[in-house]
This record gives structure tokens, sequence and C-alpha cells, in this order.
């Protein structure tokens, strides 16, 4: 079963909690659940891990070389001004998806950059948790036609 890494960024683990009008009343615990779940009914194998350390973050991505097929991130707002994870999946030969929870660029200017896009598959903006579902099932059909 191929393995996928979800690398969830800074405040993420405030999910459920934090501007519930934003970001939604799922916790980081029922969201990770759910998608190890979907993933494995798409015969995926997935990972996850949540930090608050751009260092920690940058690790991951290291250690996802040779394991992982693919990593799904939502960086928080590293997105928009982390040239060190930008590198970082530059780095290493496995494909990224980023997401975002929100509408980044119905939101605040700043917002509406990001650095990591360049170096990604591809970014899934402003459809809540279901973008990391889309992620999966990209993925899935990704893996189908490179194996
Ligand atoms: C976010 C959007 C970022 O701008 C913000 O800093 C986050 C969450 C999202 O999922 O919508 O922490 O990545």
């Amino acid at each position: 079963m191929s393995k996928l890494l979800l690398i969830n960024g800074p405040n993420l683990n405030l999910l459920g909690v934090r501007e519930p009008g934003i970001y939604g009343q799922t916790t980081l615990k029922d969201l990770e659940e759910q998608l190890t779940a979907f993933a494995r009914e798409n015969q995926l194998d997935l990972s996850c891990f949540q930090s608050n350390h751009e260092g920690a973050i940058i690790d991951a991505i290291h250690d996802a070389r040779n394991n992982f097929s693919g990593i799904i991130i939502n960086p928080g707002a590293f997105t928009h001004y982390s040239y060190a994870i930008r590198d970082a999946i530059a780095s290493v030969d496995v494909p990224v998806i980023e997401v975002h929870i929100s509408n980044v660029h119905k939101r605040e200017e700043f917002r509406h950059i990001s650095v990591i896009a360049p170096v990604c598959e591809g970014q899934i903006v402003g459809l809540g948790i279901t973008g990391y579902k889309l992620a999966i099932l990209a993925f899935k059909e990704w893996l189908e036609r490179n194996v």
C-alpha cells in the first residue's frame, strides 16, 4: 500500500477551537482520523504529523525521502514566507500537494502569496477539510498512473 504523509503546520493543532467561523468545528484529531480512514478506503496508508515549528516541519519533509510516495501539506502561516520549507520541498524527490482550509484569496493580502506553491504539484484552497480528501484522491490517481 502506498504511503502518504500529512503535515499540518502552526496553529492547526487548535482546529475546532481556533476561529471556527473560518476553519470550522472539526478538531485536528477528528480530521486526522477521518483522513486516515478515507485514505485506507482508497488503498492508501496515511501518516499524520503536526508541528508549530518550522525546523520540525523541515525535518519531517527530509525524513519523507524514501519513506513516502507523497506529502499533503498545510503549512499554515509559513505558506506566506518560509523559504526554508520551500527549499526543503525542492530538495526532496517527493511530490507535494498544498492544502488550505480557508480561501486565502478572499482574506488579507499577505495570505494571497504562497512561496510554497511553485515547488508543489498543485494547490487546493477554500474547500474546507474536503480539500485534504481531494488531495488524497489526486495522489491516488497520480500513483496509479505512475506505477
Ligand atoms: C491556512 C491559511 C493561512 O493563511 C493561515 O495562516 C493558517 C491556515 C488555511 O488552512 O486556510 O494557519 O493555511
